[in-house]
């Protein structure tokens, strides 16, 4: 093929996921793209080429049809990072976020009512009193300014899941730091798999102490009433324990470091949170569509042929649904890329949609609203200490989110 030939493919098939231009906007492909039809092609990393889904009614018509699969092993399913191969090479590991129905609902119903929003606001209290004891501290060192990350975004959402596991604080460094290496694009596929394989060794062992002898937490509970009756194996209960490990450290970190960043950068949001403290749980969705910050979509493969409006995906293809650019979609929230917590941005994509979407979402925005209240409450002004360019964006991750934040007030 001559040059012409293989830049015309190119320009065809552009390279996903594309560059940003503004660090707390998606990249403006994406936009020019939903403008068209209902699916582009895309080029990955590998080389292979898939259909990216870009508008809000595609996102959704996909991950709510059972056509699509989201086990990883299927012909043609996208492979959006090298380590997304290791779930296909080890398919004993997958947890059910990778599963199709039946698989997927057995394993997931077993946990629906530790997840239920009023479970979620019982912990509403014991978040209080953690975050006075953390932000107290914080003001009572006296030294500004302070990095919101390590201070607060990181230690919340891993003290809970702490919590929920009954795994004591010795434990809670281990945990944070091999569930931070499953999700960053940054170390290879050998330095996952080991990350991995050590965080299920320890996974097992703790399974097998709340076999010998169980307690209140959540893995006691599903030992006593999965795996004891013979419903739900060690093997299985292994990858369960991991998943909720893995979905709910880096993302609700990413996800509440960008919102207090635009709680430190945007003075409308803070005056009208400040204003009024009932409007938090409204924002907080506004801040989820905003910032989507599972930034390189979801991926799922066809099993038949599907039409979706003028293109036609044919079983065996791959594609990818892009969260952050249907949650910028102006057919459904208009000024999609103005920040505005008056908004009611309910239909947003940032949990995906259908039988996979997130199940720790009451939980999740239960810590977001939490983690703002306590700032804006102890924090009064917060502000950035650094200029906006200096911050540290953290692009290679698969939750897109920022590295530190430091703030003042
Ligand atoms: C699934 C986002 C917090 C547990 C998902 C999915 C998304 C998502 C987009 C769908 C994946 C797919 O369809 O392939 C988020 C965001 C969070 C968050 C943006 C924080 C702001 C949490 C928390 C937990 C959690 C705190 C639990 C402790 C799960 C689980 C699934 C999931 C278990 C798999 C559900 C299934 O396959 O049925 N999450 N999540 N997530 N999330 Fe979250």
């Amino acid at each position: 093929q001559n040059d012409a030939a293989l830049r015309g493919e190119r320009a065809a098939a552009p390279s996903y996921p594309m560059p940003r231009v503004s660090p707390v906007d998606p990249p403006p492909q994406l936009a020019a793209l939903r403008a068209g039809r209902a699916a582009s092609r895309v080029t990955l990393w590998d080389g292979s080429e898939v259909w990216l889904v870009t508008s809000h009614a595609g996102v959704r018509a996909v991950l709510g049809d059972r056509r699509f699969t989201a086990v990883t092993s299927a012909p043609g399913f996208p492979m959006l990072t090298r380590t997304s191969q290791l779930v296909r090479a080890a398919p004993h590991t997958a947890s059910f976020i990778r599963m199709d129905d039946p698989d997927h609902s057995r394993l997931r119903s077993m946990l629906t009512r530790d997840f239920l929003a009023r479970r979620a606001e019982d912990m509403r209290p014991v978040l209080r009193e953690l975050l006075d004891d953390m932000l107290g501290g914080l003001v009572a060192a006296g030294e500004k300014p302070v990095d919101l990350v390590a201070g607060l975004t990181i230690p919340v959402p891993s003290r809970v899941i702490a919590l929920l596991f009954g795994v004591g604080e010795d434990r809670r460094d281990f945990i944070e730091g091999r569930s931070a290496i499953l999700i960053d694009r940054g170390y290879t596929p050998d330095q996952v798999a080991a990350a991995r394989d050590e965080l299920d060794g320890f996974l097992r062992e703790l399974v097998e102490s709340r076999v010998a002898d169980p307690g209140t937490d959540l893995v006691s509970r599903l030992v006593t009433d999965q795996v004891r009756p013979g419903r739900l194996s060690v093997e299985e209960l292994v990858p369960m324990c991991r998943l909720l490990l893995v979905a709910g450290h880096g993302t609700t970190t990413s996800q509440a470091s960008l919102s207090l960043l635009s709680l430190a950068t945007d003075p409308g949001l803070a005056d009208a949170l400040t204003k009024d403290e009932s409007l938090l749980p409204k924002a907080v969705e506004e801040l989820l569509r905003f910032h989507s910050i599972v930034q390189n979509g979801l991926a799922r493969a066809a099993i038949e042929d599907v039409q979706l409006d003028d293109v036609t995906i044919k079983a065996g293809e791959g594609v990818v649904l892009s969260l952050s650019a249907g949650n910028r979609d102006e057919r459904v929230f208009p000024a999609p890329d103005t920040l505005d917590p008056h908004r009611d941005a309910r239909r947003h994509l940032a949990f995906g949609h259908g039988i996979h979407q997130c199940l720790g979402q009451w939980l999740a925005k239960v810590e977001i609203e939490e983690m703002l209240a306590a700032v804006l409450r102890r924090l009064p002004g917060v502000r950035l200490a650094v200029p906006f360019e200096e911050l540290d964006f953290r692009h290679e991750v698969s939750s897109y989110g920022l590295g530190a934040l430091p703030v003042t007030w």
